[in-house]
C-alpha cells in the first residue's frame, strides 16, 4: 500500500525528539499567522500537530488549509514536549498527506441527542463513543475470558426460532418462506440442549424483545450472554454469576482506568464489587419495599422504581431470589420447600441501574416440566424437541442470562443504555 505506517498517537509521548508518522482524523483545527494547529485523533488518543506554512510544501499547506474536521490525514514530524498539551507532547509537522478531505462534517457542537442518533454512524467517532465502544469490547472480552478459564465451551445457537424461550409476549415475527418464525428472545433452550454433550456452555448472541417500553434500559436488540451448566444447583449458579460480574468489574478497574476516567467513574467503586453479593428473598424484598413506602403487593413483578428503591444505596449488586412461580418462566425448578415458588434469582445492579441477570435452576423432570407448560398455556407441539432433552438422561442443571449493555451502562454509569451499543434498536429507532 502506498500509505506509510504510523505509530499510535497515544505512544507519541515516549518518542520525544524522534521523527514519527501518525495516521488519524482531524479532530479540531485552527489557523493563525501562517501556522495551522490540528488536533489529530486515532483510536488511542489525540495529539496536537503544528503545521508551518514555511516548512510544508505549498501543496501540503493548501491541503491542510482546506481540510475539514474529520478529514483523514497522515502527518510526519518531530515529537516535542509541550506541558500545555493534554498528552504532554505535540508534533511539529514536516509533511502532511491529506488522505481524504471529503465534505464539511455535519456534527458540530451542541447537537440534540436525536440528531446524534440520526448520524450515529458518524457520532461513533466522538471521544464519548470511542471510549464507550472500547469499554464494550473489553467487557465482552473479560466475560469470555472468565468463562473460558472456568472450562466452558462457547456455543452458537440459532437466532430464528419457532418456540418462545421466555413468555413469548414480546416476539418479533419473521416471514420464513411460507411460514412464520421469530427472532429469538433467549438462546437458553438451545444452550440447555447442549449441556448433555458439552456440560458447561455459554452462548453470546443477540436477543430481541418487542417490548413497548421506552425506558433508559430497554433495547429491542441486545447482546445476551447465556451460560448453562450441568449439575449446578441455584446456589452454585449464583456464585458463578457474582464471580463473573466481579471479574468484569475488577478488570475494567485495573486495566481501563482511562476509559473509566472519561465517564467520571472511580475505579475504587468497581473494586468494591466483590463476592458475596447481598441476597434477599422475593418475600423479603417485598417487605422492604413496603417499608420504604411502596404500594407493591406480594405476587407482583418489579418495575424500574422498585429496582431503584432496592439498590440506590448499594455499592454492589443485590440478588433477589426465590420468586413466585406464577410470575416466572415455565422452565424454572419448583422450590421443594414451597411449591408456589421457584429456585431462581435476579441480579439487580447498584444505584438503580436495574436487573442485569436473570437466572434459575431448571426443571429437569419431564412430568413437572409438562405440567408447568400446560399451566402457562404453552403449545407443547412447539416444544417437542425441548421436551426430548428431558427424556434421555436428564440431569439437574442451571443457567442464567446477562444483558451486556445493562452491565456496560452500570459500570460506565451511563444515563441511557443506547450508548452501550453502536447502533441501538429501540421502539422509534431503526436506523442507521
Ligand atoms: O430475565 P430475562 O428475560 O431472562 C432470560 O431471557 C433467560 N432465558 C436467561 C437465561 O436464564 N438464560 O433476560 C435476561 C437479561 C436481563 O436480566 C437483562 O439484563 C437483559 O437480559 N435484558 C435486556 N437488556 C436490554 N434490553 C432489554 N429489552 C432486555 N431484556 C432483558
Ligand atoms: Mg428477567
Amino acid at each position: 500500500m502506498k500509505f506509510p505506517k504510523g505509530i499510535p498517537v497515544g505512544k507519541a509521548v515516549v518518542s520525544v525528539g524522534k521523527d514519527v508518522t501518525i495516521r488519524g482524523w482531524i479532530y479540531r483545527k485552527r489557523s493563525s499567522g501562517g501556522k495551522a494547529f490540528m488536533v489529530v485523533r486515532d483510536r488511542t488518543g489525540t495529539i496536537q500537530c503544528v503545521a508551518d506554512k514555511a516548512v510544508l510544501k505549498e501543496s501540503e499547506w493548501n491541503a491542510v488549509d482546506s481540510a475539514y474536521l474529520e478529514s483523514s490525514v497522515i502527518v510526519r514530524g518531530t515529537v516535542k514536549r509541550d506541558e500545555r498539551a493534554p498528552s504532554g507532547v505535540e508534533l511539529q509537522a514536516r509533511s502532511v498527506m491529506l488522505v481524504h478531505s471529503g465534505e464539511q462534517f455535519p456534527i458540530t457542537e451542541y447537537q440534540s441527542p436525536e440528531f446524534l442518533l440520526d448520524v450515529r454512524h458518524l457520532w461513533l467517532r466522538s471521544q464519548r463513543m470511542i471510549h464507550a465502544m472500547r469499554a464494550r469490547s473489553y467487557v465482552f472480552k473479560y466475560a469470555r475470558e472468565f468463562l473460558d478459564r472456568q472450562g466452558f465451551f462457547e456455543i452458537t445457537p440459532p437466532l430464528l426460532t419457532i418456540s418462545a424461550g421466555e413468555t413469548g409476549a414480546n416476539l418479533f415475527e419473521v416471514q420464513y418462506f411460507d411460514q412464520k418464525m421469530y427472532l429469538t428472545e433467549s438462546s437458553q433452550l438451545y444452550a440447555e440442549a447442549m449441556i448433555y454433550s458439552l456440560e458447561k456452555v455459554y452462548s453470546f448472541a443477540p436477543s430481541w424483545r418487542a417490548e413497548k417500553s421506552r425506558t433508559t434500559k430497554h433495547l429491542a436488540e441486545y447482546w445476551h450472554l447465556e451460560p448453562e451448566m450441568a449439575y449446578f444447583d441455584n446456589d452454585m449458579n449464583m456464585q458463578l454469576q457474582e464471580r463473573l460480574v466481579s471479574h468484569i468489574a475488577e478488570s475494567l478497574a485495573t486495566k481501563n482506568k482511562d476509559i473509566l476516567a472519561h465517564f467520571g467513574v472511580d475505579p475504587e467503586s468497581l473494586l468494591k464489587v466483590k463476592p458475596p453479593f447481598k441476597r434477599l428473598t422475593y418475600t423479603e424484598a417485598i417487605d422492604l419495599l413496603q417499608q420504604k413506602g411502596s404500594s407493591i403487593k406480594w405476587g407482583e413483578d418489579f418495575g424500574v422504581e422498585h429496582e431503584r428503591l432496592l439498590t440506590e444505596y448499594e455499592d454492589k449488586p443485590v440478588f433477589v431470589q426465590n420468586w413466585p412461580k406464577e410470575i416466572k418462566a415455565f422452565y424454572m425448578y419448583t422450590d421443594p420447600k414451597n411449591e408456589k415458588m421457584v429456585l431462581n434469582s435476579d441480579m439487580l445492579a447498584p444505584h438503580g441501574h436495574g436487573e442485569i441477570i436473570g437466572g434459575s435452576q431448571r426443571e429437569w423432570r419431564y412430568d413437572q416440566l409438562v405440567e408447568n407448560m400446560k399451566e402457562k398455556g404453552l403449545n407443547l407441539d412447539n416444544y417437542k424437541w425441548y421436551l426430548d432433552t428431558r427424556k434421555y438422561g436428564s440431569v439437574p442443571h442451571s443457567g442464567f442470562g446477562l444483558g451486556m449493555e445493562r452491565v456496560i451502562k452500570w459500570m460506565l454509569n451511563l444515563d441511557h443504555i443506547r450508548d452501550a451499543i453502536p447502533f441501538p434498536r429501540m421502539m422509534n429507532r431503526m436506523e442507521p
